[in-house]
């Protein structure tokens, strides 16, 4: 246990230097604190200005535990972008799924907001309940690339010779421009998660073909939407599917007012892509027409994109085509599989990929002819 308190002590040093550089004193600042369960101490007393606002987060209900999170690896229970900081001390050594973890973390996160990790690269074997990994510097880097949140700093703790642990320190940022470019809509930012150069040669063969009827599967911030209003025709129908989860009251009136000044047909479905009564939806919208255009941007898992390819292309038409997002693959994110679906599509069907360097993680869009 003295191993533990000693582990601790480090901690409380290298997170009050974390707040003492990072944390703005007087600004409100929501901050959780992941793997806050109060073993022996907690980052509370550190975070004790009256402008700011602690919830400690746990996956056991206990002491210095305001939120139990009952799924570690999704926090339903926290909504995106709550947080402008958020710590954990000695928490990820036990994350089973640090990879998924740290998504979580990027969601909940404020544009502009920090993070600070603080886990053992040497300590002694620790189960509370499980020990699955010690983090290098390397490590945070890539843990940080895998969620797409900018390094400020990682500082390797020297192991000090009274003490059998040292600590390595990842402090990031969400940047506060969190899409690659964004499009214009009645003086409002709309961002969009596609590389301009990759969407706008997408747009090109769609204006080739005229497009009609598109759908779009994963809206997310209404990026691709707003950039498929743009260059379709006039009385063009858009359809657009995203979780009911993604969107709220203003995000989806914004969606709502694309495509007006061109008399546009554009409809949001909230629901799974995946239930058949959204196949049907499309199908309710689409009346005895066929889509000339069907994109596919959802999960990124493989098994998910396929089903959502398999069940929509019956839907496009000969000559139709169909996009795929993300087809390059992400090496150290392993949930990101389109990938492994585009090398079997392309077996089977005339395609096209759009990547703008080949060197590139992610993004890439592959365009099957039908
Ligand atoms: C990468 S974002 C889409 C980005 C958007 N196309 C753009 O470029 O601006 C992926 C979206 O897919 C949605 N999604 C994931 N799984 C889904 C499913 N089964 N059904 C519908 N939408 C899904 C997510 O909620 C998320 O908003």
């Amino acid at each position: 246990m003295n191993d533990v308190k000693n582990m601790h002590k480090n901690s409380m040093l290298n997170m009050t230097y974390f707040r003492d550089k990072y944390m703005d004193k007087n600004k409100r600042l929501a901050i959780a604190d992941i793997g806050s369960f109060d073993v022996n101490g907690s980052f509370r007393d550190l975070m004790t200005n009256p402008l700011w606002t602690y919830n400690g987060i746990d996956i056991r209900e206990g002491k210095n535990v305001d939120i139990v999170l009952e799924d570690g690896d999704k926090w339903s229970e926290l909504k995106d972008e709550s947080y402008d900081i958020i710590i954990s001390g000695n928490t990820f050594e036990h994350i089973k799924h640090p990879w998924i973890v740290i998504k979580e973390i990027r969601r909940i996160l404020r544009c502009g907001g920090f993070v600070c990790i603080i886990a053992p690269n040497i300590c002694p074997l620790h189960r509370v309940t499980l020990d699955c990994w010690r983090y290098l510097p390397d490590g945070m880097q890539v843990l940080a690339d895998i969620a797409g949140l900018d390094v400020i700093e990682i500082i390797a703790d020297d192991k000090k010779p009274d003490c059998i642990v040292a600590d390595t320190i990842l402090i990031a940022k969400k940047s506060k421009r969190d899409f690659p470019y964004y499009l214009k809509h009645n003086e409002q930012d709309v961002g969009i998660a596609q590389l301009e150069s990759e969407i706008n040669n997408f747009g090109k063969i769609i204006s080739k073909i005229k497009a009609k009827t598109i759908l779009e599967i994963g809206t997310f911030r209404g990026g691709t939407l707003l950039f498929l209003s743009k260059i379709a025709d006039r009385n063009a129908t858009i359809i657009s599917i995203d979780l009911p989860e993604k969107q709220n009251d203003d995000s989806l009136k914004l969606l709502e007012s694309f495509g007006k000044e061109k008399n546009q047909d554009i409809h949001i479905i909230l629901q799974d892509c995946h239930f058949p009564n959204t196949l049907q939806q499309v199908k309710n919208i689409l009346k005895s027409r066929k889509l000339d255009v069907l994109f596919i941007d959802e999960n990124h898992s493989y098994c998910s994109t396929k089903q959502s390819f398999v069940t929509y292309k019956h839907l496009v038409r000969k000559g139709g085509i169909i996009g795929l997002h993300d087809i390059v693959p992400i090496p150290t994110s392993p949930i990101h599989q389109v990938h492994i679906l585009w090398n079997e599509i392309k077996q089977k069907y005339k395609y096209e990929e759009i990547i703008e360097n080949k060197n590139q993680y992610g993004f890439g869009i592959g365009v099957v002819y039908l």
